[in-house]
């Protein structure tokens, strides 16, 4: 964005009034900053944007292109500038007659969907253990846990870390011969992913049998895969224009398909399907994931709040933080814009969050009273949840309050009770928390995080910032073979020959 545009938009950010102020003086303040969609009720009134501050973000979405970036994507031109790819997750719930690579998809999602069905037919199949780390594994677990009342199938286990105590928590009590594995990887070398893999392998051909008969993978790289040993009709594919943190409606929603049955994986396809349609066709006022990722624009560019506390009002959102950390942070993160210059603003905030009310007696004191404002997310359904409707009030009440108190403080004389206020905060409300809602919001978030690229002119796609650690772990890694000896002189060199002595102790060696 050019300086002064930017410096624009700075300046009004700075003379918002309070927030209590604004909704004494436009009483039509809740009807303009409310956006419903696609089963999604988003309240924004309680953020720090002035009516004006509201149409000069507008203009700067205009300027910025952000419609024709969003045909543009659709269309499945090159988004991912610097790794040269489309960006076409909406083909994964597209209609199949829209383009080749919904076709494509279509048929990869059918494969998938039918040997979901063929796992939960067969009572020996007890068990799924999904093993894959960050967008192929943070999307369904989240919403396996999300849509929890809609599973009927096998029980679905999540394996990312490589540490050992989570293969072995995930494995514990399972018998191999009621037990089949997803190795979840779009590149299918994922280090973590494979040493996992490799260790679950052994540990079904262990029992004796042929281990490959238990084996799925979902992937983008089927070569790789069936180099490992998948059969091929084990297989479930995708393209590389799917990020891996935009693949959860992807073959890599598999175990999420065991879990809840392909119907209802539909069903939230269909929901993304809708909020695609959405925000494809509404003018940039109109439209939610625009409105939503202005919203996050101005807290961490034009206000300059360094995190944002996604607080889901539901204990079956509470993957949502998590998965959201992976989908803006690596996505936004980023300290060049698309053409290799260095950006000056913030990108990405932090992003955090565990479920309210649990929030509340643990870190809603610093977002109350702290030195640091924290703009929060608060996400619940107006559907119960649960199986006690007074329990959902309870909840419900909670979390407006929360939004009020944020909003409106307390001009305590004594300054330990005093609450400064004018604390931004969102809502949004899901008619119910169904497959279809749920699809919604998922495809809500995905849009607002390209939009917020667009809007900072940094490219979303690509993740070049993992990669530095990964090829030092390896390299460390390598060092650990002759002792710690190496004479190379790193950093950590005392840390790991420290390392390696006191594990020398611990085996008695
Ligand atoms: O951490 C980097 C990353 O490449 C993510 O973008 C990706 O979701 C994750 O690793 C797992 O990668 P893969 O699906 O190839 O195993």
């Amino acid at each position: 964005m050019k300086p002064d545009a930017l410096s624009h938009l700075v300046n009004l950010a700075q003379s918002v009034p309070s927030i209590a102020e604004m909704f004494r003086t436009s009483p039509g303040r809740a009807a303009q900053f409310t956006f419903d969609a696609v089963g999604i009720h988003a309240d924004f009134s309680r953020q720090r944007i002035s009516p004006v501050l509201w149409a000069a973000l507008q203009d700067t979405a205009k300027d910025r292109g952000i419609e024709e970036n969003i045909a543009r994507m659709f269309r499945g031109d090159i988004m991912n500038v610097t790794e040269g790819r489309a960006v076409l997750h909406t083909a994964l719930r597209a209609d199949a007659s829209t383009s080749n690579e919904a076709h494509w998809a279509s048929h990869a999602l059918h494969k998938a969907k039918e040997c979901a069905r063929a796992v939960r037919s067969q009572s020996d199949i007890r068990t799924v253990v999904n093993i894959g780390i960050g967008g192929s594994d943070l999307g369904p677990a989240m919403a396996t846990r999300a849509l929890r009342r809609c599973v009927d199938g096998p029980d679905v286990r999540f394996v990312s870390n490589v540490d050992a105590a989570d293969l072995d928590s995930a494995l514990a009590g399972l018998q191999p011969q009621h037990t089949v594995f997803v190795v979840s990887s779009k590149t299918f070398t994922t280090s973590e992913t494979m040493h996992n893999a490799e260790r679950a392998r052994q540990w079904v051909s262990a029992a004796g049998g042929d281990w490959a008969l238990r084996f799925f993978a979902a992937t983008a790289s089927p070569d790789v895969a069936r180099r490992w040993g998948i059969r091929d009709e084990n297989i479930f594919e995708f393209r590389d224009w799917v990020g891996g943190r935009f693949s959860v409606s992807s073959v890599i929603g598999f175990p999420l398909m065991c879990a809840i049955g392909p119907d209802a994986f539909d069903e939230m396809l269909m929901g993304m399907r809708d909020m695609d349609a959405h925000v494809a066709a509404e003018p940039l006022h109109l439209n939610l994931a625009v409105a939503h990722a202005l919203v996050w624009f101005t807290n961490a560019v034009l206000h300059g709040y360094a995190t944002v506390a996604v607080v889901p009002y539901s204990h079956d959102l509470s993957r949502l933080p998590a998965y959201l950390q992976q989908l803006v942070m690596e996505s936004n993160g980023k300290g060049v814009s698309t053409r290799g210059e260095r950006v000056d603003t913030s990108t990405s905030p932090v992003v955090w969050g565990e479920p309210g009310t649990n929030g509340q007696h643990a870190f809603f004191q610093m977002l109350h009273q702290g030195t640091q404002v924290v703009p929060v997310e608060f996400i619940s359904s107006v559907a119960p949840l649960g199986s006690d409707n007074e329990a959902h009030d309870i909840l419900i009440a909670n979390m407006i309050a929360q939004s009020e108190a944020l909003a409106v403080g307390d001009a305590n004389e004594n300054p330990h009770r005093r609450f400064p206020g004018n604390r931004p905060s969102s809502v949004l409300m899901l008619d119910a928390l169904s497959p279809r809602t749920f699809g919604a919001l998922l495809a809500m978030y995905e849009h607002s995080t390209a939009i917020q690229g667009w809007l900072l002119d940094v490219n979303s796609f690509d993740q070049f910032g993992v990669e530095l650690g990964k090829t030092m772990a390896i390299s460390t890694l390598n060092s650990f073979g002759d002792g710690g000896n190496s004479s190379e002189e790193t950093l950590t060199h005392p840390l790991a020959s420290w390392y390696l002595a006191q594990q020398k102790n611990i085996s008695g060696e």
